[in-house]
């Protein structure tokens, strides 16, 4: 019979690892990252997975790339057109004016799988995972700046690599609309040496020709009016205000040229970058979206977000930050096992931070030691049949070896196991 084989760009994620790291820096990311949200008192919320189509193409815009290309769209069998989102934050809003919780200030957290067809390629998947921050509700200024604590803190607490945070601010509707002007102003004569995909976006969004991987556009974009022309102070000296508070903790870089693949965006975007990831560089992305709301037919609500994309963070992070203390329990003969459960039970009630592995297998304890040294184990607690007869179990330390085995009674194992 032929295999079945998963879809291409959608990957199958073990906790324990597969063949690489990934999986196992993925898990260890979700759970850490889980921990950072519920500092900032950021509140879970959960959609679904599948939406009317028209959701997307009213929020991410009728002419994005994500929209017109890599959305994944079905007629359901009531010949009804729904989508796999390809994102969360229009989700959420839609959630909000549903619920009627537009009119109030919420700060929202979510994580989950997220679909675009795009070619596969290192760091890029056409399932891949987020998380994600809404801050709704709050106008310019200090959601921005909370923004970036946040950013800061996940890059600081996983130790980032070679990482800028790049900053810019689109402009009021007119700053952005006078500057689209003078930029097709300056494209208009140089039509001849842009390529179908920059023409394109030069018809359709014109900024986006600014995020153009060709070359020569770019040659041709060193001579372009610059953005920064278009703001307003106030635009301007929310930047430096953020590069001057944020500097010491991350590299931030205000880059007049940055704009973002989504056209909900308006004031404040920034993108978090590292240059060990190759060609797909950015492992985070967000800004402002004030007008979102009320395009999709709720009240006006100025929001800020931004989303992590989980497999391109996890390849950034190294395993030596795992920190948590596993032990591994170990019996010797198949009759131990009903009350050796019940101590393996007592302990992980006295200290919760303290992974505990109960072996179940029937191997020998050489078999046992090895998957114990596997899964990083500081410590086996081994009874076997004489030690179970005589109320006693063995410590054995695996990481020091300098540290003798001990047997000791499980009262004195209950003292060491609280003290770890
Ligand atoms: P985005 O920039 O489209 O923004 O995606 C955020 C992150 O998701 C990217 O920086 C990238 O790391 C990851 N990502 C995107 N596409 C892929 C892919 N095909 N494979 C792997 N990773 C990917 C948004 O989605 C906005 N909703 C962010 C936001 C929230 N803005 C405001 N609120």
């Amino acid at each position: 019979m032929d295999k079945i084989h998963s879809l291409t760009g959608m990957l199958d994620l073990y906790e324990d690892g597969d063949s690489s790291d990934l999986s196992k820096n993925i898990f260890e990311t979700e759970k850490r990252i889980k921990n950072i949200f519920s500092n900032y008192y950021l509140k879970e919320i959960r959609t679904p997975a599948l939406e009317d189509t028209d959701l997307f193409k009213r929020s991410a815009g009728d002419i994005s790339d994500i929209v017109n290309k890599e959305i994944y769209s079905f007629h359901d069998r009531n010949e009804k057109s729904i989508s796999l989102r390809p994102e969360g934050t229009a989700s959420v809003i839609r959630s909000v004016i549903e619920k009627k919780l537009d009119q109030s200030t919420h700060k929202l957290w979510y994580m989950g799988p997220m679909w675009r067809y795009e070619r596969p390629q290192k760091g890029r998947y056409r399932q891949f995972y987020q998380a994600g921050v809404e801050i709704l509700g709050y106008p310019e200024g200090a959601p921005e700046f909370e923004m970036v604590s946040l950013v800061c803190s996940i890059v600081e607490e996983f130790n980032i690599p070679d990482c800028t945070l790049k900053i810019n601010h689109l402009g009021s509707q007119e700053n952005k609309k006078a500057y689209c002007d003078a930029l097709i102003k300056f494209l208009e004569p140089l039509k001849k040496n842009l390529d179908k995909k920059d023409l394109e976006r030069l018809a359709r969004n014109p900024l986006r020709v600014l995020d153009s991987k060709n070359q020569d556009t770019q040659l041709i974009l060193k001579d372009a009016p610059s953005l920064k022309e278009f703001l307003e102070p106030k635009s301007i000296e929310l930047l430096e205000a953020i590069k001057n508070e944020f500097s010491d903790i991350c590299n931030i870089e205000i880059d007049y040229t940055l704009v973002r693949g989504l056209d909900y965006y308006s004031g404040f975007v920034f993108e978090a970058l590292s240059s060990n990831l190759g060609a797909q560089d950015s492992f985070l992305g967000g800004g402002r979206y004030d007008d979102l709301c009320s395009k999709l037919g709720g009240k006006e609500l100025p929001s800020i977000g931004m989303a992590i994309g989980i497999e391109r963070f996890a390849s950034l992070i190294s395993n030596s930050t795992h920190s948590d203390k596993i032990l591994s329990f170990i019996t010797l003969g198949s009759t131990l096992e009903a009350k050796t459960y019940k101590i393996a039970h007592r302990l992980r009630s006295l200290n919760k931070n303290i992974i505990l592995d109960m072996q179940l297998s029937d191997s020998s304890l050489k078999a046992k030691l090895r998957r114990a040294n596997k899964s990083g184990s500081e410590y086996a607690i081994i009874v076997g049949e004489e030690e179970f007869n005589s109320d006693k179990v063995i410590i054995k330390p695996l990481k020091d070896e300098l540290k003798e085995q001990q047997t000791v009674s499980i009262d004195e194992l209950f003292d060491f196991y609280k003290a770890l």
